[in-house]
């Protein structure tokens, strides 16, 4: 029999089984509220957490925040956007942000627009073929000025894979007294992510992208500039220094320390793997149809200044829809260039943003290639690719 193919790992990653072991003895053996230090089982879990910390700020290169655990990086995200945003001492009235961010950060800026805040965009680069998906700098400079209170983008996009070069951003951001929000929910693991280097003031992750547990994520808050401009969004109990009340999840927060650390450990080879995954099924896919687009920016003549995330992949097929694709190819996950979030599915946003039309979004399909993928499951899902899309172009020929 045939096995299933996954290609999602933006999407979620399945938890690796290295991660489970460690993760077991915090769920049966030691299973005490971190929170009850009146006792030794609840002050032993309490410093597994404090040594989880640490190490996970260590591997970010974080010595100088506060790392906020929260349910995943939508969470961070709130917690970061409306907690800068309602705190009583929040003069400004702007939010600079991107149309290419995820909806964890495009659905509170619309709740706070309806409230009265200045949300603006930035222009996004659509034609420098190995830039796609960037901020354009001149939009930064012109639009993150003395009234922004938050500047929120992301560091690798989910979709097209574009990586946010940030320097410039942070440098405008320091000058004009913003804060930096970073979404690098989809950067751990694939690159190198270092919170001081970046120059950021809140960064937002989540553990299931990296081969960690669902339901577990971090917010990191640099001390000095971001961690007493925060309002708490989940209140009553007090933990987490009154910032995220509620019990710990200890054992997410275990599965998370040791997630993070195989995935830096791993970094460097993972990437290339990746990257090589990428290039075979992007040339065994053209070998087999005309006329594929990439969407997003163009990796193949950039040597080593790669603009993108190394198991994204993101094709325009023409002429045939990415969903009919998908339901010819039932053994492969993948994900479609439109979200089915109502009845009527809507063509991402993110591709709209890059300058595709709403046909070329509805055909495009993302690929995202992950740790437990070999590549005869690359060389199997090709196949099956080209098959359903010489079927499918056959009718509308
Ligand atoms: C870039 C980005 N930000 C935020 C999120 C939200 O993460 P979670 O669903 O784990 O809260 C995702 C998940 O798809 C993402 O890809």
């Amino acid at each position: 029999m045939q096995r299933e193919i996954y290609f999602d790992n933006h999407a979620t990653t399945r938890t690796d089984p290295r991660v489970v072991d460690t993760m077991l003895p915090w769920m049966v053996t030691e299973f005490a509220n971190p929170g009850s230090i009146t006792h030794e089982p609840g002050r032993r879990v309490a410093a597994k957490m404090d040594e989880c910390r640490d190490n996970i700020q260590q591997i970010l290169n974080a010595p100088d925040s506060d790392l906020i655990f929260t349910s995943g990086a939508t969470e961070s995200i709130n917690l970061a956007l409306f907690g800068t945003a309602l705190h009583p001492k929040q003069k400004r009235r702007k939010i600079v942000s991107a149309a290419t961010e995820h909806r964890a950060v495009l659905d509170p800026l619309h709740r706070l627009q309806k409230s009265g805040w200045e949300i603006v965009h930035l222009q996004i680069e659509a034609s420098d073929p190995g830039r796609i998906g960037e901020i354009d700098l001149a939009s930064a400079e012109k639009e993150i000025d003395d009234s922004t209170a938050l500047v929120c983008l992301m560091l690798g996009n989910n979709e097209i894979g574009t990586i946010q070069p940030f320097d410039k951003i942070a440098q405008l951001c320091r000058d004009r007294g913003a804060l930096l929000h970073i979404d690098a929910s989809q950067a751990i693991g694939k690159l190198s992510v270092d919170f001081e280097s970046l120059g950021a003031d809140l960064l937002s992750f989540s553990s299931h992208k990296f081969y960690g547990p669902k339901g577990i994520g971090g917010l990191l808050i640099k001390r000095e500039t971001a961690s007493r401009r925060l309002l708490p969004q989940i209140i009553g109990g007090g933990q987490q220094n009154n910032l995220r009340s509620g019990t710990l999840n200890s054992v997410g927060i275990v599965g998370m320390a040791s997630a993070i650390q195989y995935a830096v450990e791993e970094l460097n080879r993972e990437s290339q793997r990746l990257a090589n995954l990428r290039d075979r099924l992007w040339h065994r896919l053209q070998t087999g149809i005309e006329g594929l687009l990439i969407n997003g920016p163009d990796w193949r003549d950039e040597g080593d200044a790669v603009h993108r995330l190394p198991g994204n992949l993101n094709i325009c097929f023409p002429r045939v829809e990415g969903q009919s694709l998908m339901l010819r190819t039932p053994l492969l996950a993948v994900s479609s260039g439109s979200a089915c979030t109502s009845a009527e599915p809507h063509p991402s946003h993110v591709l709209l943003a890059i300058g595709r039309s709403e046909d070329q979004a509805r055909s495009s399909i993302r690929f995202g290639l992950g740790r437990f993928n070999t590549p005869d499951e690359v060389d199997q899902a090709a196949d099956w690719l080209i098959q359903a899309y010489r079927d499918l172009a056959s009718f509308v020929a």
